[in-house]
């Protein structure tokens, strides 16, 4: 039954194929046959439970009639269970069989999208001349793994980084450099000390004050010797994002860079559209859209302001004009934008705007993607003991510098941040992350480690996967869930899915090990057996944390 490499690894798909004309025999129509990795075997369906409601009769009889007529040969042996589920027990042939498809093929069972899409992904976003702190990082990271998975799975991903790098605070930021003499490399040498100084004069002198105000009119207008500055800023703050993502492992590069500068020209257009549409209400001299759908607490209808009553433009108008550049220009079929929880009302009320606008067209799918906050060991936002925002470097220094290598560091704190429910909140706790038992990135790490090592030791190849024992079956079972994990990961945009599947390996790669000596296998064969067992599971930790973003070095 060798249709697909990608679907003869997947038990579930094989098994829910094989029981879908048993379950339609006995239903008159199509049934979802609901097959899912179960503890009380090695699948399960609760398909039968359903279709008995439907049909007014016992479960159990329903379970035992799909049973009779499902044609599992070769593949699963099927048995009625509880109130009427239907347990499926794999056969060793149909099992080895997938394990060796899965051995002998570069991407691990999992095949390339045949239809893909092109997934415009807007993460990272930091602010110029600011310190990225660790609201970036949660983006950053999240948003990386989403890029490398769906690339891998095929999707054509483009990679956007919505740069904070235009607005009213570059007037006080371009005439403090002024001030400082004018050269970014020189006066700069703390980008948050630069950036509170300007806000310290900002607030305090009046005449200050008034030339930054009047450098704002100046930058918009194009004024060269302004604008000239404000480049300056911004390339300087490129570049130390640029280190930090290659400190991070992030696949961010400068190509990536599409500040919110770049849609500035675009903006008196967008207004001109919505108005042409009827969609703008002047509230208070300022141009809003009130999508339908939103109200605040008050049960008021909730704006999107799109000019300021000043004239100014703000960041909503600039993620309308983004949004239209990346549908038309970019050719964007889904858009994910990896933001904070805060701003949830902020995109969906972009997107409802857009839609309307018929900028976001329906074939095009936009979601928020976003990420609870990471929290102080007091549970409280982290911060500084002084009370202050704590900074990216700050924390990557002090990972990298506990762990062994800057890898396992690093890895740390990915990992930490990856496998959890992006929605959630975390608790940044370095010696919870660094630990080596656990859910933590250096447990894998390790697990990988070990088992490469089991080959330096070896001196000799893995052969012919055979099954056997009831730990190799266990683990054999794991591994073959590598390609479903992946699928879901990146289907739902939750990185998490496959990081708890990797952790699922490693467990049951040590209790495998445990229970199974390799080296000193009883035959020769077994031994080799037993060996391809164990690179395939390297190879899956290897992948998986690449597909992640996280480093797994040969030796620890
Ligand atoms: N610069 C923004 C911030 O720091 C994030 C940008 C997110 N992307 C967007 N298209 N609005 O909050």
């Amino acid at each position: 039954f060798v249709r697909h490499v990608g679907l003869l690894v997947d038990l579930e798909v094989l098994l829910q194929d094989r029981l879908a004309p048993a379950l339609e025999a006995v239903a008159g129509h199509p049934v979802d046959p609901a097959v899912r990795v179960s503890p009380h075997a090695d699948f399960q369906s609760g398909a039968p439970l359903a279709l008995a409601r439907e049909l007014g009769r016992p479960p159990r009889e329903i379970a035992a009639e799909v049973a009779a007529k499902a044609d599992l040969a070769g593949l699963a042996e099927i048995a009625v269970s509880g109130p009427g589920f239907l347990n499926l027990t794999v056969s060793g042939s149909a099992l080895d069989e997938a394990l060796r498809a899965t051995a002998a093929d570069g991407r691990l069972g999992v095949p390339r999208t045949t239809v893909p899409r092109r997934v415009v992904i807007d993460y990272s976003g930091p602010n110029v001349a600011k310190e990225m702190h660790v609201g970036h990082l949660r983006s950053t990271i999240i948003g990386d793994a989403l890029a490398r998975m769906l690339e891998w799975l095929g999707d054509d991903v483009v990679r956007v980084n919505h740069l904070g790098d235009w607005g009213t605070p570059f007037g006080m930021l371009v005439e403090h450099l002024i001030d400082r003499g004018g050269d970014a490399d020189h006066s700069i040498s703390d980008l948050t000390a630069f950036y509170q100084a300007a806000r310290v004069k900002f607030d305090n002198d009046d005449d200050f004050r008034r030339r930054a105000r009047l450098r704002v009119v100046a930058l918009q207008s194009g004024d060269p010797v302004s604008r000239e500055l404000w480049r300056e800023l911004v390339s300087r703050s490129e570049r130390y994002f640029l280190d930090v993502y290659a400190r991070l492992g992030v696949t961010l590069g400068p190509d990536d860079f599409a500040g919110e500068s770049r849609y500035q020209d675009d903006l008196d257009g967008i207004v001109a559209e919505l108005g042409e549409k009827g969609l703008l209400t002047e509230s208070d001299g300022a141009l809003c859209v009130f999508p339908a759908g939103f109200t605040g607490r008050d049960g008021v209808a909730l704006p999107l302001i799109v000019r300021k009553a000043d004239g100014g433009y703000g960041y909503a108008a600039t993620d309308l004009a983004a949004i239209r550049h990346r549908v038309r220009a970019l050719g964007g079929q889904r858009l994910l934008y990896v933001v904070g929880a805060p701003q949830r009302t902020h995109f969906e009320m972009v997107f409802a705007v857009a839609r309307a606008a018929g900028w976001l067209p329906d074939v095009v799918t936009a979601e928020h993607i976003g990420f609870g906050s990471i929290l102080g060991a007091d549970g409280r936002m982290l911060r500084t003991r002084a009370g202050d925002t704590v900074k990216l470097a700050g924390l990557l220094d002090e990972a990298a510098g506990r762990a062994s290598a800057p890898a396992i560091g690093i890895g740390a704190i990915k990992y930490a941040d990856l496998s959890g429910d992006r929605r959630g909140d975390y608790v940044f706790d370095l010696d919870r992350m660094l630990a080596i038992t656990g859910n933590t990135g250096p447990y894998l790490q390790m697990a990988h480690a070990r088992v490469r090592s089991i080959f330096r030791r070896a001196g000799r190849p893995a052969g012919t996967i055979t099954v056997t024992e009831p730990a190799e079956r266990d683990l054999a079972l794991v591994l073959l869930g590598f390609e479903p994990a992946v699928r879901a990961a990146a289907g739902s945009a939750e990185p998490h899915r496959l990081a708890v599947h990797l952790h699922d390996v490693a467990a049951a790669f040590s209790a495998f090990y445990e229970r199974c000596p390799v080296l000193r296998a009883p035959t020769e064969e077994v031994r080799r057996s037993r060996l391809g067992l164990a690179d395939l599971t390297a190879r899956t930790l290897h992948t998986g944390l690449f597909l992640l973003g996280i480093e797994a070095p040969e030796e620890i």
